[in-house]
């Protein structure tokens, strides 16, 4: 964390590209079009500068159509805003690489975006279905490309400086430890699901040691109930340092060194997961003493998107 402690406007430096990431981020991840719009430029509007997007999410357009309208509105240039794209299962054949990332920059109206995120570590088979599956149902996964061969390509976009940085998404650290040693330039970022029930502090850990930013997508625990929303600890904190419980788990996000991504649909929302402060010493310490461990997405284990409703 950095000596100006306003969590609002906290950055992390990346360890290649000469982009600094935001450390509060919005995710694009929200099926409805309108919506995606209208949430989109309230975040810009409530101060969010970093935008979390992916070719599986399907708005890319809209989140684009919003950036482009919401950047005008208030007087922002392009270089105000960090945007990631993800190349989706589907794409992992070196050759589909550089295609899916164009058809993602001509989607979000960009020429240039600050990170590319292989989404999952799970190559399905090539093609347009994101979602293939045999007849019973199973996902056809593609075993001819590695996690290796696909990064080596993510690597040639960064050589042609196409996107300042690169980096990974729903790996574990046993998917992350061989690519960094393989790798010539190594993983900026790793998104994974991290909250207080999952505070994946082995990886963080290894980030650390690497310069790597652990950006932690649901901070929230994704709104799930019961979840870290309601854990009676947060809840406690709340009411004692007089913030939401959703600002208590982004502030303490933050505090311990990661990025995040949050999705608040409505503006209010936007305003009050944007508004975090420093949580006392002993406040963070005693999130940091919660047991209850519980994974809420399960994209994990198999690169199948957990809320995503299929054939969407
Ligand atoms: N790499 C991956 O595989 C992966 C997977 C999932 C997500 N992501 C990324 O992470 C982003 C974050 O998504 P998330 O679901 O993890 O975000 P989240 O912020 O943890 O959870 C969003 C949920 O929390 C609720 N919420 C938001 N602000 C709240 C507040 N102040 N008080 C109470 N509830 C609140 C929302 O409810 P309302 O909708 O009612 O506002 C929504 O149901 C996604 O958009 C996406 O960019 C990545």
């Amino acid at each position: 964390m950095t000596d100006a402690s306003d969590l609002r406007l906290e950055k992390l430096p990346l360890n290649h590209g000469t982009g600094q990431m935001p450390a509060l981020g919005f995710g694009t991840l929200i099926p409805d079009p309108a919506v995606t719009i209208s949430a989109t430029r309230a975040a810009l509007e409530a101060g969010f500068r970093h935008f979390d997007c992916a070719e599986r999410y399907r708005n890319e357009s809209e989140v684009g159509e919003a950036l482009q309208a919401g950047l005008a509105a208030q007087n922002l240039a392009r270089k105000d805003i960090f945007v990631t794209s993800k190349l989706w299962n589907t794409n992992h054949r070196p050759e589909r690489v550089e295609s899916a990332f164009n058809a993602s920059l001509e989607r979000l109206k960009l020429n240039f975006l600050d990170l590319y995120l292989i989404h999952t570590p799970f190559a399905f088979q090539p093609g347009d279905n994101q979602d293939p599956r045999d007849q019973n149902g199973n996902l056809i996964y593609d075993r001819g490309v590695t996690l290796l061969d696909t990064w080596r390509a993510l690597e040639s976009l960064v050589d042609h400086g196409r996107c300042g940085a690169i980096g990974l998404s729903d790996v574990s650290l046993n998917d992350v430890v061989p690519l960094y040693e393989a790798a010539r330039i190594k993983p900026a970022v790793v998104q994974v699901e991290s909250h207080p029930y999952l505070p994946e502090t082995e990886l963080l850990q290894f980030c650390n040691e690497h310069n790597i930013v652990l950006l932690a997508f649901a901070p929230l625990g994704h709104g799930i109930k019961p979840g870290p929303l309601e854990d009676r600890v947060v809840l406690a904190i709340a009411a004692r340092v007089k913030k939401t419980p959703a600002q208590v788990l982004l502030a303490w996000a933050v505090q311990r060194g990661t990025a995040l991504l949050t999705t608040p649909r409505s503006a209010e929302r936007a305003k009050e997961n944007f508004d975090i402060s420093v949580l006392p010493q002993d406040a963070f310490d005693e999130i940091n003493q919660i047991q209850t461990r519980q994974r809420f997405n399960a994209v994990v284990k198999t690169g199948s998107p957990g809320f995503i409703p299929q054939g969407s």
